[in-house]
C-alpha cells in the first residue's frame, strides 16, 4: 500500500509523520519504504544522510535506479530527497504523462514493500501531483486552529480533481490531527466542525504536542528511537495499530 503524508500548508507535521509511522511499523514486523518528495530535503536531514547521496530527483531525471540508491534507517528502506528535485520539477515540466513518473518508477520495487510512504512538499506542485497519482491512500496531517483548517477545503478539492482526472483509485485514509493541545477548548470545538463539515474519518489517535518530537530530528533518529516512552511516541505507536487495523 502506498501512502501520501500530504497537506499543502507549510508546517503540519508532515514530514515527523512519515518518519515515524514508518519507524511504528517496521517495529510491527511490516516492510516500509519511506519516499522522501519535498524540496528542502527534510527526511534526509532527520535521518541523518548527507546530501551527497542519490535521490529521488536523479531517478525522476532517469540518471539512476530506483532500486539502486535505497538507504537503511532504523530498518526502514529510505529513499532522499535534496534540494535538487527543485530542478527536476523543471526539467519534466514538458515531458509527456508528467503525473505518472513517480508511479512508474516505484512499479519496479513497490511488491518488495507492505508499506510505502512519501514525504510531501507544502505545495500542490507537480512532484505532489506525482506522489498523488501514485498513491493508495492519502493521510493529511492538521493542525486543530483556524489557520490549519483554512486550505483543507482547497486540498480536498485538489485531491477530488486527481481521483476525478489522474487516480481514480485514490482515497482519503484519513485527517490526522497533530501537535494537538488537549487543553485547548478550540481544538475540540475545531474537531467538532470537521466531523460536521466533512464526512472523512479523523484518526482517533491524533498526535500530541511534545517537545520530544521537535528535538529527535536534530539527532538524526525517530522519535520513537529518540524518547521512546514520551506521549508523540505512544501516540505515534498507537495511530499504527490504527493504520494496520483500517
Ligand atoms: N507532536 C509535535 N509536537 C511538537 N512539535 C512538533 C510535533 N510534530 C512536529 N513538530 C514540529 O513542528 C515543526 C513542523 O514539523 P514538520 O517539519 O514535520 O512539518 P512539515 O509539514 O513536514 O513541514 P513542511 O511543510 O515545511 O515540510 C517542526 O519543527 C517539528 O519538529
Ligand atoms: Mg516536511
Amino acid at each position: 500500500m502506498i501512502i501520501s503524508i500530504v497537506n499543502q500548508k507549510g508546517g503540519t507535521a508532515k514530514t515527523t509523520t512519515a518518519i515515524n509511522i514508518s519507524s511504528g511499523l517496521v517495529k510491527q514486523d511490516k516492510k516500509v519504504l519511506l519516499l522522501g518528495m519535498d524540496l528542502q530535503g527534510d527526511i534526509s536531514y532527520a535521518l541523518n544522510i548527507t546530501n551527497q547521496e542519490k535521490s529521488i530527483s536523479e531517478v525522476l531525471m532517469g540518471e539512476v535506479l530506483i532500486q539502486d540508491i535505497i538507504l537503511q534507517r532504523e530498518g526502514i528502506d529510505v529513499i532522499p530527497t535534496n534540494i535538487s528535485l527543485a530542478d527536476v520539477e523543471l526539467s519534466i515540466g514538458k515531458v509527456e504523462n508528467n503525473s505518472y513518473l513517480l508511479k512508474t518508477y516505484l512499479s519496479v520495487i513497490n511488491k518488495n514493500y507492505d508499506y510505502v510512504i512519501i514525504d510531501c512538499s507544502p505545495s500542490l506542485s507537480l512532484l505532489t501531483l506525482n506522489a498523488l497519482c501514485a498513491s493508495d491512500q492519502i493521510i493529511i496531517p492538521l493542525q486543530l486552529t483556524v489557520m490549519g483548517v483554512n486550505g483543507l477545503e482547497l486540498m480536498l478539492s485538489t485531491v477530488e480533481k486527481v481521483k476525478k482526472i489522474l487516480n481514480p483509485s485514490l482515497k482519503i485514509m484519513g485527517i490526522l490531527p497533530v501537535i494537538v493541545d488537549k487543553r485547548k477548548n478550540l481544538s475540540k470545538e475545531i474537531m467538532n466542525y470537521l466531523i460536521e463539515m466533512f464526512s472523512i474519518r479523523i484518526f482517533k489517535n491524533s498526535i500530541r504536542a511534545n517537545v520530544k518530537a521537535a528535538e529527535a530530528p536534530s539527532f538524526g533518529i525517530s522519535v520513537l528511537e529518540y524518547a521512546p516512552n514520551s506521549t508523540s511516541a505512544i501516540d505515534y505507536k498507537n495511530l499504527v495499530k490504527e493504520i494496520i487495523n483500517s
